[in-house]
């Protein structure tokens, strides 16, 4: 097994709880994600990766970990979890997991010990309890959850913790050399059970500037990482230069595994920040969400591209490309809607306003996938992207789980549109994801996307990404990518990918004339030599004379 598997892989990422249900409680579990194994080989993914499963009360769909150490009842056992990877390791799929160090449940009995101890015990000193301002009432900075209102919550001996967060996901004092070394014993016990990597959730925001007196923060309601930073490079939560050195920590553990052990930072920076994470002695990988929030421009696409492949070479690593994950709108229903629609208006409204064009998303979305799995790096999928699944956006309020929605007063509705389980197999109920009803309810609009329905079908989504996948793994591409003069350059993109193909993607211009070359495949269909609007191909490059 190579030890720089991750460096081009394709990682497909489950969530656990909407992938397969084999013990009929309507939520999925990890015994449903070792019987779909196949669907996976099948697809060609290099590795899985799984969001969160531990015990947990599932405030913010489990990034509320309660035990660090175990498979949540709901979901299964550890020896489940074992089975699952030996089953991937049999098909040679490797097997990822989600680690939440930013903070834990409030059911974690650290934070139970916390409250039951009292203010200055060390018990507190593991989380961020300070006193509030003025006479005690008001919080002790303005610091925002991200999922609305305040960052600390007051408990009934009138001090406050913080949470940047949910009230229910306290955040841990990563000053202490205790929880330092809780969380690599975790990452541990992790690797010896035969897990190849992790991905690390919120990764930039362990380390928080908390000498006195704490400092106000630029207050930006519901805003993300990327415009706090904006407004305030040298922000109180966000990026700390001293958060390197815990990554610096762990990668030390991971080198002693064999082959090492990989991870992939989650954190919401702009680029040339984020790749700090990536340098050597620190993490393999962070996850490059310019492309996911890029519009279908060739000029702007182009342009991250270009980027994202200097700052990564610069640092050592290659890049990874996103188009969706748990947290956003679907990449099908995005691509539907006009250029700078507000998305979160756009859910408001339940899908409808503006009404998206589900058809040219859907053809733009073969378009992007083809793009990005044409890019030298590796490629992320989320559950349902291979199926072409759109948002599940008219969700019924009484059926929404995420605490954004809850948290926000309903300002934004939340991510429980792209969390909608799987659709298997039409004819079966809950599309073969359940014997009972789903823990959030199927659109009857998913009726055509099923994976039955699509296996075998050469125009479906699915078998796009099947025979894309296994190209790109037939043609091993190397890491380098050259740009190719395109007709149209404002509206399309061509470039090389090694010696063996030329990718050409037209966004929204008028049909290119395509070098006489064989075409390996298309993400729809050509017009003679001509590639139309919305379409990405990848060509033989011999004999194209480009
Ligand atoms: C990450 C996760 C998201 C979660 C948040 C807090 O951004 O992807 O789902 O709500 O962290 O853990």
């Amino acid at each position: 097994m190579s030890v720089h598997w991750w460096r081009n892989a394709v990682i497909y990422q489950v969530y656990p709880k909407s992938f397969l249900d084999t013990d009929d409680d309507g939520v999925g579990n990890i015994a449903g994600v070792t019987a779909r194994l196949d669907h996976l080989a099948g697809l060609g993914v290099d590795a899985v990766w799984l969001s969160p499963f531990y015990p947990s009360p599932w405030a913010d769909g489990g990034y509320d970990v309660a035990d660090y150490r175990d498979v949540d009842p709901m979901l299964g056992t550890l020896d489940d979890f074992d089975a699952l990877v030996a089953a991937a390791q049999a098909r040679d799929i490797r097997v990822m997991i989600d680690i939440v160090p930013n903070h834990v449940s409030h059911r974690h009995p650290w934070f139970q010990q916390a409250l039951a101890a009292p203010p200055g015990s060390a018990k507190r000193d593991r989380f961020v309890f300070r006193n509030g301002r003025g006479d005690g009432s008001e919080p002790p900075t303005n610091w925002l959850s991200r999922f609305g209102g305040p960052a600390w919550t007051r408990i009934a001996d009138g001090q406050w913790y913080l949470h940047l967060y949910a009230p229910e996901q306290p955040d841990l004092d990563w000053h202490r050399p205790e929880v330092r070394d809780e969380f690599l014993d975790v990452l541990r016990f992790w690797a010896d059970r035969g897990v190849d990597g992790f991905r690390i959730d919120v990764a930039h925001a362990l380390v928080k500037d908390l000498d006195e007196p704490l400092r106000d923060a630029v207050a930006l309601p519901l805003a993300s990482a990327m415009d706090d930073i904006a407004a305030m490079p040298d922000h109180p939560h966000w990026d700390r230069p001293e958060v390197h050195e815990i990554y610096r920590d762990w990668r030390r553990l991971f080198e002693e595994y064999d082959p090492p052990r990989t991870a992939v930072a989650e954190a919401w920076l702009p680029s040339a920040r984020r790749v700090r994470y990536t340098r050597p002695g620190e993490l393999q990988q962070a996850f490059n969400f310019e492309f996911l929030y890029t519009p279908w421009d060739a000029q702007r696409l182009r342009t991250v591209i270009t980027d994202s492949l200097a700052d990564a070479h610069e640092v050592g690593t290659v890049p990874t490309w996103v188009l969706s994950n748990h947290d956003v709108v679907r990449t099908v229903s995005r691509l539907g809607l006009p250029t700078g629609t507000d998305l979160q208006a756009w859910l408001r409204s339940d899908g409808h306003d503006p009404e998206p064009d589900l058809d040219l998303g859907t053809t733009r979305a073969r378009a992007a996938a083809l793009l990005q799995l044409a890019l030298p790096g590796s490629t992320y999928l989320y559950q349902g992207e291979e199926l072409g699944l759109p948002e599940v956006a008219d969700l019924p309020a009484d059926a929404l789980q995420d605490p954004k929605f809850f948290r926000s007063d309903g300002a934004a509705k939340g991510r429980d549109g792209c969390r909608v389980p799987l659709p298997w197999d039409t004819s079966l109920p809950a599309y073969g994801f359940s014997s009972t009803s789903p823990w959030l309810p199927q659109p009857q609009h998913w009726a055509d996307l099923s994976v039955a329905t699509q296996t075998g079908n050469r125009d479906s989504v699915l078998e796009l990404y099947r025979t894309a996948i296994r190209l790109r793994r037939e043609l091993s591409l190397g890491d380098e990518l050259r740009w190719v003069d395109a007709e149209h350059p404002a509206t399309s993109l061509a470039f090389r990918r090694g010696s063996a193909m030329l990718v050409v993607t037209n966004f929204d211009g008028p049909p290119i004339e395509l070098p006489e070359a064989e075409v390996l495949l298309t993400s729809g269909p050509l017009h003679g030599h001509k590639l139309p609007a919305d379409t990405t191909v990848w060509l033989a490059a011999e004999g194209t004379g480009t």
